[in-house]
């Protein structure tokens, strides 16, 4: 049996990134950069990323830290709350400001104290997105203090986005950073206006990789992550080539004094060896063949975009590739995600 050791796909993309600003953004963009054409790009900022005047504004501030010569295109997302204008939506999709609205439900995670509490009040941004054909990108997790943390994302499909997904069947929905069975099997479920993102980390690290021996903050992240079967149907619907899963990191940064204290921040960041870790992972599903399917085509289906012109070579090496344990940012420290195992693929930019 042959056996791959040199992959060409087309450079490929992030559809679920956070990006930061000021000095983390300087710190960070670069490892996003380096291997990736585009970059769906979180609006969580402090405060959040709401109007196109605000999208406009961060986009230009991505642009003026990328390192000269990467070629990237941040794509913006307004952060969707129970007072944002219909108009002013409809307007920078419009223009092409932004290709996406995020829906964070109020307190889910990270910066979300701004997020939808009724969604009866973001019913017009809804109707208005569906009829223009602009994606919701949703964290489906419940925030309802009576249900299970590990229970989140299940309750989330069955109060919230199969009522919504049934009131606005046209609107294009993304679930992101789906974590569970349930979540890969609804996102089967739907038709075409439905799809579902995958990070890195869900795909490698399960609940007891976080408690097992030892509190260990730098796995931990919302979608907290599940049960081991949980992560076997993860695994499963990433190597499937189907379209209706694709690569969204949710690689987060936070400085490792906010990781490691007393009360952790949710945020894994894999931005740099997410392109080393996915191949590992689908190598030993003897799915290689449908790695550039999850990195680099069926993201730009979803988005009604065209893959990206560029490709990369993915190089199984000998000796494990080097990663940095840490980024030094001017904001401080970040961790890089451990998988737990060596890496031995490299990604390496072809030129365009
Ligand atoms: C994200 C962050 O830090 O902004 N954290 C995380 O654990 N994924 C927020 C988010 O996307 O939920
Ligand atoms: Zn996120």
């Amino acid at each position: 049996m042959s056996t791959t050791t040199r992959l060409t796909l087309r450079r490929p993309d992030d559809w679920h990134l956070h990006l930061r600003d000021d000095e983390m953004l300087k710190g960070i963009l670069p490892s996003t950069s380096e291997n990736f054409g585009r970059a769906i790009i979180m609006p969580n900022l402090v405060p959040p990323v709401v109007s196109a005047k605000d999208a406009k504004a961060y986009r230009e501030r991505i642009m003026a830290a990328l390192p000269e010569g990467h070629d990237f295109t941040p794509l913006m997302t307004l952060y969707l709350t129970e007072t944002t204008d219909p108009q002013d939506v409809a307007e920078a999709a419009k223009s092409g400001l932004i290709s996406a609205v995020k829906l964070y439900p109020a307190g889910a995670t990270t910066n979300s104290q701004s997020g939808v509490r009724d969604f009866e009040n973001v019913s017009n941004v809804l109707e208005k997105m569906a009829e223009i054909g602009l994606p919701l990108c949703v964290h489906g997790e419940v925030t309802d203090a009576d249900v299970d943390i590990f229970d989140r994302e299940a309750v989330f499909i069955d109060r919230i986005l199969d009522p919504m997904r049934k009131r606005f069947p046209q609107l294009k929905v993304v679930m992101e950073h789906i974590t569970t069975k349930d979540g890969v099997d609804y996102a089967k479920s739907g038709g075409d206006n439905l799809a579902a993102t995958i990070t890195t980390h869900h795909l490698i690290i399960n609940r007891n990789d976080i408690l097992v021996g030892g509190i260990k903050p730098h796995f931990y992240c919302l979608p907290v992550a599940k049960r081991e079967e949980h992560r076997l149907a993860l695994v499963a619907a990433a190597t499937s080539g189907s379209p209706r899963f694709f690569l969204g990191t949710d690689s987060a940064p936070h400085r490792d004094e906010r990781k490691v204290c007393g009360c952790g921040c949710a945020g894994i960041f894999t931005a740099i060896n997410t392109m080393s870790c996915l191949a590992h992972v689908f190598e030993n599903e003897g799915a290689l063949d449908q790695l550039e399917a999850f990195t680099s085509l069926n993201g730009p289906a979803f988005y009604g975009m065209a893959a990206n012109e560029r490709t990369i070579e993915l190089v199984k090496c000998d000796a494990p590739v080097e990663f940095p344990s840490h980024i030094h940012t001017g904001d401080g420290s970040v961790t890089v995600f451990d998988p737990g195992f060596p890496l031995h693929w490299k990604a390496i930019n072809n030129p365009s």
